[in-house]
């Protein structure tokens, strides 16, 4: 059977600041998916990661597909609403459009999908990250389906020792998606070469080259391109297949436990490590730090399971802890360096009015 999974987040209000949604907006959300996707979808899970809900479904209309899209989008408006109402902070953050116009991509809300042949078995991964941008995911996925230091697989299962393709997007053209596609392990430098610029070029999908099949997908917008000004961090999210021809469930895992890291944090602006967190998770320190979520299902005709929480394990506890000091570490240098994204990365625009000004000031001597 021909399964398509979609995953569609948007932040659309949170309590006390950007941290968590109310119960009341996640309760709309879930009500009104079962309203109107009645006739469209199969199955579906709602949950959120910091200050974003996302609405995972399956179905058979293929990616892309206008009336999920449109569905998603109705959800978030009404979810709006709710959100309006309660006074909840950024109500209607991520809707940065008026009218919907065939396709949520580029609306602000972020989409991944996946259409394929179910397998008898079909286990999945979908991960949602809040404080940062897709750029996240590019050290971890190139780990998890390139490096046979974090993937066994790929010395050991003769499923995937061709390998696979890695489809790589530059971001900054946001007129069409310019992509490349590019193999490992043969490609493996120039993959890296690419993937070593988390803000210009992202993964936007992975697929086994021994089947052709497609292993994952994400989501790859970045709102501060499409709006030209600052709305708010991407916060990425993606689907992974696992098992079988991809990578084992805990090879996808493994490359979180370094806690790399990345752009986001506080005002979008700073760098901080990638911390593995428990499903639904707030969000706290220095308005992070940058989290990553990741629910594990069985899907059989198109219904799924109930998601099992890849981070809810005393090991992560360990690494969250690790993680935890290197965001104290970095956190310490404050604006300095490092501590701070360059200039054109900055996602508030006072900095920019302040240098203008201050340009005027200097003296040639
Ligand atoms: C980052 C984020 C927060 C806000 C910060 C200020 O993605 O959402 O760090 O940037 O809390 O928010 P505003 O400008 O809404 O007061
Ligand atoms: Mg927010
Ligand atoms: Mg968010």
């Amino acid at each position: 059977m021909k399964i398509t999974i979609s995953a569609l987040k948007a932040d659309i209000g949170s309590i006390g600041g950007h941290i968590i949604p109310s119960q009341a907006l996640l309760s709309e959300v879930k009500n009104k998916v079962q309203e109107l996707g009645k006739e469209l979808i199969i199955d579906f899970y709602i949950s959120h990661t910091g200050d974003d809900i996302a609405i995972l479904c399956t179905h058979e209309r293929g990616v892309s597909d206008e009336k999920i899209h449109k569905l998603a989008w109705d959800v978030f408006l009404a979810g709006t609403e709710v959100a309006k109402k309660q006074g909840l902070y950024g109500a209607g953050q991520d809707l940065l459009k008026d009218a919907f116009s065939g396709n949520i991509k580029g609306m602000g809300p972020a989409v991944a999908e996946m259409e394929f042949e179910e397998r008898p078995n079909e286990p999945f991964v979908f991960f949602a990250a809040d404080k940062t941008d897709p750029g996240a995911y590019n050290l971890p996925f190139y780990l998890g389906f390139a490096d046979p230091m974090y993937c066994a697989g790929l010395i050991l299962s003769p499923k995937m020792a061709d390998g696979f393709i890695f489809r790589i997007i530059d971001v900054e053209n946001t007129e069409k998606d310019k992509i490349v596609d590019l193999n490992s392990p043969e490609d493996i430098y120039d993959i890296a070469a690419l993937l070593r610029d988390n803000e210009r070029y992202v993964i936007e999908s992975i697929y086994s080259r021994a089947s052709g099949s497609q292993a994952l997908s994400i989501s790859t917008t970045r709102l501060h391109n499409i709006a030209g000004k600052y709305t708010g961090k991407d916060d990425p999210i993606a689907l992974v297949r696992v098992q079988g021809e991809f990578p084992a469930t805990g090879e996808v895992l493994a490359p979180f436990e370094i806690g790399h890291f990345v752009a986001g944090f506080m005002r979008g602006s700073h760098i901080g490590p990638l911390m593995p967190c428990k499903l639904n998770s707030p969000i706290s320190y220095f308005d992070g730090p940058p989290i990553v979520t990741g629910a594990a299902f069985c899907i059989k005709d198109g219904k799924l399971t109930e998601p099992a929480d890849v981070f809810d394990h005393p090991f992560w506890d360990h690494v969250r802890m690790q993680i935890s000091e290197k965001a104290t570490a970095i956190r310490r240098q404050g604006f300095s360096g490092a501590a701070m994204l360059p200039y054109s990365e900055l996602e508030y625009g006072g900095i920019v009015e302040r240098l203008e000004k201050l340009e005027k000031k200097f003296k040639l001597v």
